[in-house]
């Protein structure tokens, strides 16, 4: 035997019965999961921005926030624009998007506050309106939605990695006997691994700046595809490559 012949790869039409029904029932289950997966990503996040369909603004509002949806924020650009100039309104925006805390109030909002609001928003005025003379006053109309939180993020990140990294090594074990040109092997291999590696990535980088979301899609996108191209061309080629005639003018790479 040459050392050729010790390297030859393993191809679907050189597998038992018993493996061919292992292979086909892991991974029409892998396929099963792979729809309900993308039917829960759906109905979960479809409804973040309020429009049907499922929009980069859904996937970053459920990491980064939906900022803009204070009671504060409608009021300071609707009904009281009328007492507060453009400049002040655009640093009160900037402290709700920034997550309204306590920290920056004192400094920056309570004289805005003090010299637009008070006069009217205090208990003394005797309007029965928002007390806006406290943080605590004006947090009840000033809280942010941040989206996830880092601990929720974590929790996410590690199950995805440990899992999809797992589910991905048992995919590709079985993918990497099927007959196709080498390069789109490597390819479809490497891809939805580094694409897991990215869209965890990406969700951190969402919670921070909005405009990340597009690459937790496409992040998404690459596994799915990759993840689902693996599926086919494994589920087909299990049961309908033939054994070419000449065994050894078969590709020796693997
Ligand atoms: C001249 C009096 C007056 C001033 C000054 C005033 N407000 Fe108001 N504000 C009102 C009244 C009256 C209401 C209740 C009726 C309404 O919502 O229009 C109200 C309601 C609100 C509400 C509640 C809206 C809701 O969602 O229920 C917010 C928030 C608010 N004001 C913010 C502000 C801010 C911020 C300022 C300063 C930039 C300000 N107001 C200045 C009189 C005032």
């Amino acid at each position: 035997m040459t050392a050729n012949t010790n390297r030859r790869a393993k191809r679907f039409y050189n597998c038992t019965l018993s493996e061919k029904f292992l292979y086909t029932s892991f991974l029409l289950l892998v396929g099963l999961g792979y729809l309900m997966a993308i039917s829960y990503l759906y109905v979960t996040h479809v409804n973040n921005d309020k429009q049907p369909g499922l929009s980069v603004e859904d996937v970053a509002n459920s990491y980064y926030g939906n900022r803009s949806g204070t009671r504060l924020e409608a009021a300071i650009r609707g009904s009281m624009a009328g007492n507060i100039d453009e400049a002040d309104r655009e640093v009160m925006v900037a402290w709700l998007k920034d997550g309204a805390e306590q920290e920056h109030f004192d400094k920056d909002i309570k004289p805005i506050l003090q010299k637009n609001c008070l006069a009217c928003h205090v208990q003394s005025s005797g309007m029965n309106l928002p007390d806006f003379s406290t943080y605590e006053g004006i947090h009840k109309l000033a809280e942010v939605d941040t989206g996830m939180s880092i601990a929720s993020l974590l929790k996410l990140s590690h199950i995805h990695l440990f899992g999809i990294s797992l589910l991905l090594f048992a995919v590709g074990s079985i993918f990497i006997q099927s007959e196709v040109n080498v390069w789109f092997k490597r390819t479809l291999v490497l891809s939805p691994m580094v694409a897991v590696f990215v869209d965890v990535l990406s969700w951190f980088l969402t919670k921070y700046d909005s405009h990340y979301a597009i690459v937790v899609i496409v992040a998404g996108g690459v596994l799915g595809g990759s993840m689902a191209l693996q599926l086919l061309i494994s589920l087909y080629q299990i049961w309908f490559l033939k054994k070419p005639e000449q065994a050894d003018a078969v590709s020796e790479t693997y």
